[in-house]
């Protein structure tokens, strides 16, 4: 018999398909104050020392300055595409509509996107993954103000199609609109009513999606020829037992975590079990705003890392979130429900686990429910692993980069990615592994590592590990040529 090294692995995917690496701007950029980029919040929350390790997001990777060594690794690892993020206060520093752009945010920007295209790199364009312009938040609370927030979205939006759209295929409109706002609950915004605020942020960027979506497809998409969608976080939801009971506490889970976004942009309005367990908190969506959301998106990016159990009631940790009323008496839990080891890094706000087959199950739910009926592809543009105590080895060690349980955490997910391909006949356009390399995650600092290459702290080379390799290879056998 063949060892599984030497067994060539068939053809999956099409020659379109697209893969490659994810990053985000305050993730790897640094250059906070460089280039004439104004403040976000998070230079904001940092500078007040709300990061959990104390640390900031000044100089990250410095990818702002480094960016050639970042497509250098593109190249080395034989990414076809590379999705990262613009900073809207490098582009317009106050983030208002009314004030000047920054050309050296545009200049850098360009530079990057052209390096790409050079080496046959596609890139991937979020326009908005969490870094608020800190003047709008002063100014008129951000996301709470739709009246103002949707007009400047739009315009630095707007911005971007008339600057990159010649080059630029593949737009995001906004990163997961639900997950950034659990960081209300977390000391971070300023005068949040956690409650009520949440629910107004969630609306202004579904809004804000709708416009934006609108704007490309009427202005720009007849002759830019790209795509526009919106990514959300996609993680399946498991029943703890067979109960009916627990069966509908995990509806009522995925019904909050796909519904609100899925639902909306595919079919113009939320779910009722949403509208129901929110009431008037949630601002209703008007004609105009349904009619711009149904068919908002040529593709749904679904950002997916690991399975959670609904528990019936609340588990032994539970910490109140903003988004409980929606829960019901639904909950996760810090431990693991099958081992009961508790799971994760200290102070870690989210669960991960290692659960492929959950990943295959919510492929299949969304393919059913949403994809089928509007027949869009689907886009994976996040899947990876944040490896416990990988964070706390010492230099040596970690510039190994041997991490033998991220190699098996993608094997099993890309493993499911093709068998939901040749077996369920899934439509996937494209697979970006989080992340390019070692970064900083948002209020956990530096105390988790998701990247699939290590940095060194002195030098910021940047390594691969035997994850980047291992993808390296399972897309270089798997996609048509
Ligand atoms: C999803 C977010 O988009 C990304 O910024 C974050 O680092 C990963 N999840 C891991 O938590």
């Amino acid at each position: 018999m063949p060892s599984s090294e030497t067994t060539p692995s068939p053809v999956i995917f099409d020659r379109n398909f697209l893969h490659g690496f994810a990053t985000s701007a305050v993730q790897i950029e640094g250059g906070s104050k460089a280039g004439g980029k104004g403040p976000s919040v998070w230079d904001r929350y940092c500078d007040k020392g709300q990061i959990f390790d104390g640390s900031t997001c000044r100089e990250a990777r410095s990818s702002f300055v480094l960016w050639e060594r970042d497509v250098e690794l593109l190249v080395a690892l034989g990414a076809t595409a590379y999705r990262f993020s613009i900073s809207w206060p490098r582009i317009m520093p106050t983030g208002s509509r009314h004030d000047p752009i920054n050309e050296a945010g545009i200049e850098y920007y360009s530079n990057l996107i052209d390096r790409l295209l050079f080496h046959g790199i596609e890139p991937i364009v979020t326009i908005f993954h969490w870094d608020t312009p800190e003047a709008l938040d002063a100014s008129y609370g951000s996301w709470r103000n739709h009246t103002e927030m949707v007009p400047d979205f739009t315009a630095y939006a707007r911005i971007l199609f008339e600057r990159f759209g010649d080059r630029v295929s593949n737009w995001i409109t906004i990163n997961e609109p639900i997950a950034v706002n659990f960081f209300a609950n977390m000391g971070l915004y300023k005068n949040w009513d956690a409650k009520a605020d949440v629910w107004k942020s969630v609306y202004t960027m579904i809004r804000c999606h709708a416009e934006v979506s609108h704007l490309y497809k009427t202005v720009f998409q007849a002759v830019q020829k790209g795509r526009i969608g919106i990514t959300l976080s996609a993680d399946w939801v498991e029943p703890i037992d067979s109960s009916d009971q627990a069966k509908e506490m995990a509806q009522r889970k995925l019904d909050f975590f796909f519904g609100v976004t899925l639902m909306t942009v595919d079919f113009g309005d939320y779910p009722e079990s949403v509208k129901q367990a929110v009431g008037d908190r949630l601002p209703a969506l008007s004609s105009d705003d349904k009619a711009k959301l149904k068919n908002s998106c040529d593709y749904f990016c679904l950002n997916s890392y690991s399975a959670s159990w609904a528990l019936k009631g609340p588990a032994k940790d539970h910490q109140p979130g903003p988004f409980d009323d929606m829960f019901g008496n639904t909950h996760d839990t810090h431990h693991h429900p099958l081992t009961g080891e508790p799971i994760g890094n200290p102070g870690q706000p989210f669960f991960l686990f290692d659960t492929p087959w959950g990943f295959r199950k919510m492929l299949r739910y969304v393919q059913d429910r949403y994809l089928r009926p509007c027949r869009i592809p689907l886009f994976i543009t996040e899947n990876g692993f944040a490896v416990k105590g990988e964070a706390e080895l010492d230099e040596t060690e970690a510039r190994r980069g041997e991490d033998a349980e991220r190699v098996a955490y993608f094997k099993g997910y890309l493993g499911e990615l093709a068998a939901a391909v040749q077996e369920d006949d899934l439509r996937v356009c494209g697979y970006m592994a989080w992340t390019l390399m070692d970064n900083w995650e948002w209020k956990m600092g530096w105390t988790c590592r998701y990247g699939v290459s290590y940095v060194d702290p002195e030098t910021q080379q940047r390594v691969p590990k035997a994850s980047a390799r291992w993808i390296q290879q399972f897309f270089r056998s798997s996609v048509a040529r």
